[in-house]
């Protein structure tokens, strides 16, 4: 059977129809990085990854990622889950985001296998920061193009539905700051590198200006309305650019179980 690539969205992600993501030989870790260098978000449905088949996978794609403290035991994996023990972010909504932009190197990408999904809620949306970087205004284009902005995690508050507050940070948070118009570390694509949970401030600017032109530019984020909602079904795997697109997680009721292995992928030295 050949590799059938159907589009998810109008400006990114595909499900791959075709490709058994259990059993890769050389050509088809070839072929997964090639489709993810073009679409950026991957799934396969009713995927059955084990442990070593889903790292397997996303090393088609770049190094696994390590120093998280919960990958205790030589483990390249954890999980997003309320099931696991030692589940992260086990309930709540968490605003839009790329996982460490608090960080100088963020993570290149995340893969996320469903082994069990929510019945109601818990989806997770992705937008194309690319796009919007592309689709700004050209005013606000040009006002933002030699602006940099600050990221926070704070991980004494670790809310996900909350911006931080930048003049009350604890000892033990992250900051960073990089270009409001990111350049994508391994492909040079522009992006518009902000986000409602970690971005407190615009540097250079006062605190009124900068609130305001931070509002202004997520409120257009949120407008576009060309995110891609991925309702879960135990079986998914997804793998994702976590530069060029961002991702958000909706809230889901108390008692619905929802467990994930999430796989970091690294930046390339
Ligand atoms: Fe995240």
């Amino acid at each position: 059977m050949s590799i059938h690539a159907k589009p998810l969205s109008s400006s990114f992600g595909v499900e791959i129809i075709g490709l058994d993501p259990r059993n890769l030989d050389a050509e088809g870790k070839e072929a997964v990085k090639l489709l993810f260098d073009n679409h950026h978000f991957l799934l396969f449905r009713n995927a059955g990854v084990d442990e070593d088949q889903h790292l397997n996978i996303v090393k088609a794609i770049g190094p696994i990622s390590g120093g998280d403290a919960l990958m205790k035991d030589g483990k390249q994996f954890t999980y997003i889950s309320n099931v696991h023990t030692d589940g992260r972010l086990p309930n709540g909504e968490l605003f839009y985001h790329s996982d460490h932009m608090f960080l100088a190197k963020p993570l290149k990408g995340i893969s996320l296998y469903s082994i069990e999904a929510p019945r109601q809620g818990g989806e997770t949306r992705f937008f194309n920061a690319a796009a919007a970087y592309q689709g700004l205004p050209a005013s606000l284009k040009e006002r933002i193009k030699d602006l940099s902005a600050r990221h926070v995690y704070d991980y004494s508050v670790n809310r996900g539905d909350k911006r931080p507050d930048a003049e009350h940070l604890s000892d033990n948070a992250d900051t960073y700051i990089h270009p409001l118009v990111w350049h994508h570390p391994e492909s040079g694509t522009p992006l518009l590198f902000l986000s409602r949970l970690f971005t407190t401030d615009i540097i250079g600017l006062d605190k009124k200006e900068s609130d305001e032109l931070l509002d202004q530019l997520l409120d257009y984020v949120d407008s576009r309305g060309d995110d891609y909602v991925h309702k879960w079904e135990a079986g998914d795997l997804i793998i994702w650019d976590n530069l060029h697109l961002q991702h958000a997680r909706n809230d889901f009721p108390a008692g619905e179980r929802r467990a994930l292995r999430r796989v970091p992928i690294a930046l390339a030295a």
